[in-house]
């Protein structure tokens, strides 16, 4: 089989690296890719957003199966298009992604299938959202209808920065028309976990539980970034709490969307807070999470080809997936500046020397190759990833190969797993 990853990421180098062990795969197609992606598969120079370029390039490839890493081609339809031309895509459709699309959407949905989450009003007028801020006070959690890059949701202390963050997104415009509707919703205090499931439409398998890290500095401080790290499994979701996921939220809410005429094809990925043993939403990815997915796959121990076949094909009821008992962790290595602007084309040393450490797999993400040099090209540059028999062996082995990399304004954190550390020490 041919198949075609779209995106740059670290997650889309850990989905290529995955694949490219299957024994069902003779080639890699990549778009756009980025340098480590290069070394599995071939990178055409497309965006992610150009879905009718990519259609054309799988049309003419022949490719057999194209996988979609980020969420913007899936809100743009990409799905759609590669079926209206017969060819097999994985991930939602355009009307199933708006689950990710719009949280306006996404909170009606849980509301009307009794899905937990918190409470939440949505508004179209920034005057009245002001108004309601001034009802409900503080601590309060304002976010943007629409994709903002993941810096749509601000969680605001004081009422003042509640109002402020209504005057940036429905005012001011910061995101565009992402924030032409918001929903201030409460704030909600507890551990976070990531659950991803693969979805057919009908048939919900989940995966393994895992947890990200989202705030640039340790100890999460500092702003919030698209993940700094994650690991996998996440103590915080004990056999218990996993049932209650699949029960109260992962099932009921493709069983939902079905109802609704938007079935659900893909990975779900609920954003979840849970707090002595309750959990709520606080959010859907129509997509696999970045960098849970390298955490993840790296222990996923069946082929996920035919697991991707399965959603497509709608017969995921047939399917199992097998999963190492070992913990992994990835440590995102960023360019200095990052979440803010950032620097880019600073030469990478050190990329051998990691991944020649036991059990690590260096995923790329913003980098690019030059000549002979493997440079910076984005705000997360890279995840290290490493196995071990348990959480702090995989810590261990994660940071001994993120110590022999380097570049001029490299940044990481020193913590990603110290939770789960004190949870099961
Ligand atoms: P989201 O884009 O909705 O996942 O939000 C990004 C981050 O903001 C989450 O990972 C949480 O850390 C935080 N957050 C979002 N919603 C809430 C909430 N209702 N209460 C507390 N923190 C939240
Ligand atoms: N790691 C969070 C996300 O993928 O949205």
């Amino acid at each position: 089989m041919q198949i075609l990853v779209i995106g740059s990421g670290g997650r889309e180098h850990a989905l290529a690296w995955k694949m490219a062990q299957s024994p069902k795969v003779s080639k890699i197609w990549a778009a756009p890719g980025n340098a480590g992606i290069g070394e599995l598969a071939e990178c055409v120079n497309i965006s992610a957003s150009d879905i009718r370029l990519l259609a054309d390039h799988a049309e003419r490839k022949r490719i057999d199966l194209t996988i979609v890493g980020p969420e913007v081609p899936l809100t743009l339809g990409i799905v759609d298009e590669f079926e209206r031309r017969s060819l097999r895509i994985f991930g939602p459709s355009h009307d199933a992604a708006i689950l990710e699309g719009s949280k306006v959407f996404a909170k009606t949905l849980m509301k009307k299938h009794q899905i937990p989450t918190g409470f939440y009003q949505t508004f179209s007028r920034a005057e009245d959202a002001k108004r309601y801020i001034h009802e409900v006070g503080a601590p309060i959690v304002v976010k943007a209808d629409g994709l903002a890059a993941g810096k749509g949701a601000m969680v605001c202390l004081e009422v003042s920065e509640a109002l402020d963050a209504v005057k940036k997104v429905m005012e001011e415009r910061v995101f565009g028309d992402a924030g032409s509707k918001i929903v201030i919703e409460e704030y909600l205090e507890g551990e976070e976990a990531s659950f991803l499931a693969f979805a057919d439409g009908e048939t919900v398998l989940p995966m393994a539980s895992s947890q990200d890290h989202k705030r640039v500095f340790d100890n999460d401080q500092g702003p919030n970034t698209g993940g700094m790290g994650a690991y996998s499994p996440a103590p915080v979701v004990t056999e218990v709490i996993y049932q209650h996921i699949m029960e109260r939220v992962m099932i009921p809410t493709v069983k939902g969307m079905a109802e609704e005429g938007r079935r659900y094809k893909g990975v779900l990925y609920a954003g979840l807070m849970i707090r002595a043993g309750e959990i709520k939403v606080l959010e859907f990815n129509a997509r696999f999470g970045d960098p849970e997915a390298q955490p993840l796959l790296v222990r996923m121990k069946s082929d996920l080809v035919p697991v991707l076949e399965a959603v497509v094909e709608g017969r995921l009821r047939d399917q199992t997936i097998e999963w190492r008992s070992d913990a992994s962790v990835c440590v995102v290595m960023a360019s200095r500046g990052y979440p803010g602007p950032y620097e880019k084309g600073n030469p990478i040393s050190g990329l051998r020397e990691a991944a020649a450490e036991p059990g690590v797999m260096v995923f790329h993400a913003g980098t690019t190759r030059k000549n002979d040099q493997v440079l910076t090209a984005g705000g997360r540059v890279l995840g290290v990833t490493a196995r071990g028999p348990d959480i702090q062996h995989a810590i261990s082995s994660a940071y001994r190969a993120v110590k022999k990399i380097s570049w001029e304004g490299a940044h990481y954190r020193t913590d990603i797993g110290a939770r789960a550390l004190a949870r099961v020490s």
